[in-house]
């Protein structure tokens, strides 16, 4: 049996990841380590809980005592862990620092005496290329992160590579740009206007509404680091695209049609402060590994919006009981309607 860690996997994409893991890989045995932060949920990943080949740990990755033991049993690592949401970051970074840059130090320090490991997958993110105007960036470009999310991620991706470089650890780091699917926290851009426009309430969208993401499906995501687990090359980087750039005053359109909503619940912000206005990826370096994107975009943004009309259960309690969250949202966006 091949060991395999995945850090994170209570999130959206992580979840996402060890349910592709288990389905693809019956020699595979996955453990799960997530501290559940709010971002985290046990909810998400219930129908994997009694998985006979899943064990689930709740830790932080900054904790040794528990982080390294689980490292150093696996053959595979899948770092996906981190604090994620950027307004987050800009209104308080500690905890960025602490789980993303201190946390992902833990994991190759343990990383560096492990018996069996031969891969260690740091999940890195197109955001650390910093803002891109024009063209696409490629992984040799320099990185130039702007806010405090980035600028962490980037910091750990870096010192991912100079484990590699540095110790011989068999570091691969994937930057992938925007995912959407199911389970994604609704703070995101589209499960919180997907969800605010099945309540008819305002979709709260950042200055101009010019600026330009690439989305990709977060299975399509989901199958590119499986196969760099298999096909990458020790101490490269790959670029994870959907090529499916929209504005997101666009995509907040395709929304509103999807659920059958009048272009009057736009309610236009005060922009992100440092709000980068386009990122773009070259994936050719993944692509000619034998990857590519499989979900088109018109798809798979309307089986999302179905998923969470389909899954009320799963995001309500966050939308309407957690107070943290509710607290959370007023502060960003002014108070939630009960
Ligand atoms: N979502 C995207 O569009 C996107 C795009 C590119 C890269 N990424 C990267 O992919 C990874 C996963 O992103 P996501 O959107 O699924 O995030 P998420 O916020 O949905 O999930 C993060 C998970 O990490 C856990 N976690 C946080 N701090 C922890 C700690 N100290 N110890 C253990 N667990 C901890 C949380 O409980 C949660 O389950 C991140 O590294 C992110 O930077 C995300």
């Amino acid at each position: 049996m091949i060991d395999v860690l995945v850090t994170g996997g209570a999130g959206f994409i992580g979840s996402n990841f060890v349910r592709h893991a288990l389905a693809a890989h019956p020699d595979w045995r996955v453990t799960t380590l997530d501290k559940l932060t709010y971002a985290g949920r046990i909810e998400t990943l219930s129908d994997v809980m009694d998985h006979p080949r899943h064990a689930f740990v709740r830790g932080d990755i900054a904790d040794d005592v528990v982080a390294t033991p689980l490292v150093q049993r696996s053959h595979i690592v899948v770092h996906f862990a981190a604090e994620t949401h950027v307004d987050r970051s800009i209104a308080s970074a500690g905890d960025f620092i602490r789980t993303d840059m201190i946390g992902t130090y833990v994991l190759l320090e343990a990383a560096r005496n492990a018996p069996h490991l031969k891969r260690f997958v740091q999940i890195s993110t197109d955001e650390v290329y910093g803002s891109v105007p024009e063209g696409a960036s490629r992984e040799t470009d320099e990185i130039k992160p702007r806010n405090p999310y980035s600028a962490s991620k980037a910091g750990a991706d870096r010192l991912a590579y100079s484990y590699f470089a540095t110790y011989d650890v068999p570091v691969i780091v994937t930057r992938a740009s925007n995912n959407y699917g199911p389970y994604q926290f609704p703070e995101k851009i589209i499960p919180l206007f997907v969800t605010n426009a099945l309540d008819e309430r305002p979709l709260p969208l950042y200055g101009d509404g010019l600026n330009v993401r690439d989305w990709l499906h977060v299975m399509d995501h989901c199958r590119a680091v499986d196969l760099l687990i298999e096909r990458g090359v020790n101490g490269e980087t790959y670029n994870i695209g959907g090529g499916n750039e929209i504005a997101n005053i666009d995509l907040t359109h395709r929304i509103l049609e999807l659920t059958g909503r009048p272009s009057s619940l736009i309610q236009p912000v005060k922009d992100r402060p440092g709000h980068d206005r386009r990122y773009a990826l070259d994936t050719s370096k993944a692509r000619a590994h034998g990857w590519a994107p499989q979900v088109d975009f018109v798809d798979g943004l309307r089986e999302t919006v179905e998923w969470y009309r389909a899954n009320q259960a799963w995001w309500r309690p966050i939308k309407e009981q957690d107070a943290a969250f509710r607290a959370y949202y007023a502060s960003q966006y002014g108070p939630a309607r009960p």
